[in-house]
Formats: C-alpha cells, sequence, structure tokens
C-alpha cells in the first residue's frame, strides 16, 4: 500500500456512465476550498443545495463539522466500518492515519464510493478478485475484531472499504444485483440479523418505502441481513446525501429534529408525498424503539436532471441512542417520545391531523406484528421478549 499527500482532488459526476466534471477541491491547510467547473455551473444541478450552492469562484469551507470538508463529499467517506479498514491497513503498512487529509481520504474512495461522485487522482488498492463465501468473510471479520488479526485487512478493505455506518459490512454483485451485506460486530447480539429482517418486514408492512432485502444464508445458525443498494444499478449511479451532510450536522451527536428533517424534505424535494413518506419513517421509529436515528440514517437521492426525492428507508432495527433517547428529538423530545409529539410534528410540516392519525393507526397495527415477525425470522426468545416488551410499553405510555 502506497499513497502520496494532495493538494488538489477533482470531482466528477458520474450518472448512467457520462462522467461529468463537477470541479475541484483544495487544501491549504487547514482549510478546503471547493471551485465548481464553469460548464457544470451551466447544468444546473445543485448536488448539495444548502451547503454548496452552486456559483462560481472559490468557495470556502464554513464549517469544521467534518474536518472543513463540505459536508456532500464527506458523505463519500466512509466512517466507522470503512474508516477502520483504512486506518488499520495503513498502520500494517507503517502509515499514520493521522498524517491523511479530508483529500486524501477521498482519493482512496476514487472511484469507488457509493452515490454517484468520484475523485481523482486515485490511490490505488490492491486488484485482487476475490471469491470469498460469506461465512469466509464473516470469519475474517471477527479474526479482525475479536483477535486483532490484520491479516485480511486488505481483503476486508476491498469488499466493505468504501461503505459507511458502523457495523461490518460488504458491498457486492450478485448476478448484476448490487448488495449492502451486513455482519455482525463483536459486540452485536448473535440474532442482531434476523432483528433486523423482522423489523425490515415490520416495516414493510407499516408502507415504509423500502430497498429489496434477505437474509443470505449461513452454514451456521444465523445468515446475514442483506439490501439491495438503490444508489447503483448496472445502468446508473444515483447520487445520494444524507441528512447529515446536506445540513452538516455531525451524526455522532444528537444535532437535528424530525421537524428540521421535513422541513429540509419540503425544501429539496418539494413534494409533499416525501414529507409524508419521512413522517412516516418517524411515526416507525418512536413506535419499534428504533432509536439509532442519526443524520446518517436518512437519505436523500438525486436524478439526472436534478430532482430530489427521500431515498428508500435502512437502518431500521431495535436500537438505542446516547442515554437510551433517541439521536433525532421529536419536536425536541427525545427521551419518550408519543403521539403528542408526533402530532405536533405533523402540524408544522403541514401535514393534516387526519392524514397523521391514519398513519400512527396503521404503523402501530403493524408494530404489534413483531411476536409473529420474529419468529419467522429466527429471533432469539430473549431478544423477541425484550423487544416486545419495549414496543408494548410505548404504545401503553404514548399512543
Ligand atoms: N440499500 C441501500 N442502498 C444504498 N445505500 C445504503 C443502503 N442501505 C444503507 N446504505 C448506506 O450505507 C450506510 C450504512 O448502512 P447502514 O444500514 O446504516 O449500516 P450501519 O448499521 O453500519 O449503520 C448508510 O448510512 C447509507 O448511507
Ligand atoms: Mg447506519
Amino acid at each position: 500500500m502506497k499513497f502520496t499527500p494532495v493538494k488538489v482532488v477533482h470531482v466528477y459526476y458520474v450518472p448512467k456512465g457520462k462522467k461529468i466534471a463537477v470541479g475541484r477541491l483544495a487544501l491549504k491547510a487547514p482549510q478546503i476550498f471547493f471551485e465548481y467547473d464553469s460548464n457544470f455551473l451551466k447544468m444546473d444541478i445543485h448536488l448539495s443545495p444548502f451547503k454548496l450552492p452552486l456559483k462560481s469562484g472559490l468557495i470556502p469551507s464554513t464549517d469544521s463539522t467534518f474536518d472543513g470538508l463540505f459536508g456532500v463529499f464527506n458523505d463519500s467517506l466512509p466512517d466507522g466500518w470503512g474508516r477502520l479498514l483504512l486506518d488499520r491497513a495503513l498502520t500494517k503498512h507503517h502509515l499514520n492515519p493521522r498524517s491523511l487529509s479530508p483529500l486524501d481520504r477521498l482519493c482512496f474512495v476514487g472511484s469507488q464510493g457509493m452515490g454517484a461522485l468520484t475523485y481523482e487522482p486515485e490511490t490505488a488498492n490492491s486488484n485482487t478478485v476475490l471469491n470469498n463465501s460469506l461465512d469466509k468473510i464473516a470469519k475474517e471479520i471477527s479474526e479482525f475484531q475479536k483477535n486483532n488479526n490484520d491479516h485480511y485487512v486488505e481483503d476486508l478493505l476491498q469488499l466493505g472499504g468504501s461503505s459507511s455506518g458502523a457495523r461490518p459490512k460488504v458491498l457486492i454483485n450478485i448476478k448484476n444485483k448490487h448488495w449492502l451485506i451486513k455482519f455482525p460486530s463483536s459486540f452485536d447480539p448473535r440474532d442482531v440479523s434476523a432483528i433486523e429482517y423482522a423489523y425490515y418486514l415490520m416495516a414493510k408492512d407499516s408502507g415504509l418505502d423500502l430497498p429489496n432485502a434477505k437474509i443470505f444464508p449461513s452454514r451456521k445458525k444465523n445468515g446475514f441481513f442483506g439490501c439491495q443498494r438503490f444508489d447503483l444499478t448496472d445502468l446508473e449511479r444515483i447520487h445520494m446525501h444524507t441528512i447529515s451532510g446536506l445540513l452538516h450536522a455531525d451524526h455522532r451527536i444528537p444535532t437535528i429534529d424530525y421537524e428540521m428533517m421535513l422541513k429540509a424534505a419540503m425544501h429539496i424535494t418539494h413534494n409533499i408525498q416525501n414529507c409524508r413518506a419521512l413522517y412516516r419513517q418517524s411515526v416507525f421509529n418512536v413506535i419499534s424503539h428504533n432509536r439509532d436515528d442519526h443524520a446518517k440514517n436518512f437519505s436523500f437521492l438525486m436524478d439526472e436532471t436534478g430532482k430530489w426525492k427521500v431515498s428508500p428507508a435502512y437502518d431500521l432495527t431495535f436500537s438505542s441512542g446516547p442515554g437510551g433517547e433517541h439521536c433525532s428529538t421529536v419536536m425536541g423530545e427525545g427521551q419518550n417520545p408519543g403521539k403528542k409529539h408526533l402530532l405536533e410534528l405533523a402540524k408544522t410540516s403541514n401535514i393534516k391531523k387526519s392524514e397523521a392519525l391514519q398513519i400512527i393507526d396503521e404503523v402501530k397495527s403493524s408494530v404489534i406484528k413483531w411476536p409473529q415477525l420474529a419468529k419467522k425470522t429466527g429471533v432469539s426468545k430473549s431478544s423477541s421478549k425484550l423487544i416486545d416488551s419495549t414496543i408494548k410499553r410505548i404504545i401503553k405510555e404514548n399512543f
């Protein structure tokens, strides 16, 4: 592994095989600047409307949320698992991860990131063709996590280095379909995949828009939860922006409220249907105790004409945020949000009370199906009971 520090990075937008120059990033430590390409300005496509508006000339970064990087490019950088892998691979090769600037990290992403942005110069990674079974990958992940064994770190980096999110995962093409498959981390319960799949089924029943998902079988008892990527098909790459990147909201600390999310959704999509979809998701998260609802767990997708929509939902599972609270508050309430807060949220988001009540009822009647869904996906009895009693308590106390 080799890398050369850079001062300038060229950014491209690559929908449907086309490669369109967006502009260039420059580092004049400690500040980062961006300048749009003059042809891109003419296209009138807003890749990051709030924090990187279309305008000519040098645009300095405005804050230090992402080490001075603009949120739209920070969204291309792996965090959690992917970042850990790169840092460990660098350390293995006697390179200091702390010496990398955000621009150097973008060069490691190169053309392999999620979404539709690519970066040059690309720092070449090894190009071995991997043909590992999922069980073998799971074993490598476990070796890496439990025994600090970095023998497989380059394999894992190639498989999941450009993904974001905390949990170990791989991005993989199976029969021309692109999947994101998640593996248990060392502190997850053994049935973590079954729980996430049961939540997926529950969310589907609740009327949320979701990508295809399934459990990939394992020779051991538990399989692996995987969902089909909505930012990539064989024909196109789709520009994806998280709420975190869009608003420069650090996902590691509770920074946003659903009110802000819905307002941003209306602003960027100009379509109340998108707001309703996000509202339904907020209701689902509250009733089902999905409290890891941070700013990177919500995204928007942009089509080639520059039109935005809310992305399908992802990362829905039984979870707790900081101190057990929701990462994103509902009208200021993180500890114990309920019907009252959700109705207030609907009101400030121009969703009619009757519609909100109907959404709440629909989601509630799906979430109470938890025990059956948990049984169907193979959740252990102890996890199933814990989640069931939590859901029942939320409904009894707050709905
Ligand atoms: N189906 C999908 N298509 C495209 N991107 C996805 C999909 N599911 C998740 N992502 C992206 O991958 C990241 C990690 O996935 P997530 O399920 O949130 O994993 P984790 O449990 O590690 O947080 C998300 O923040 C999102 O940006
Ligand atoms: Mg996540």
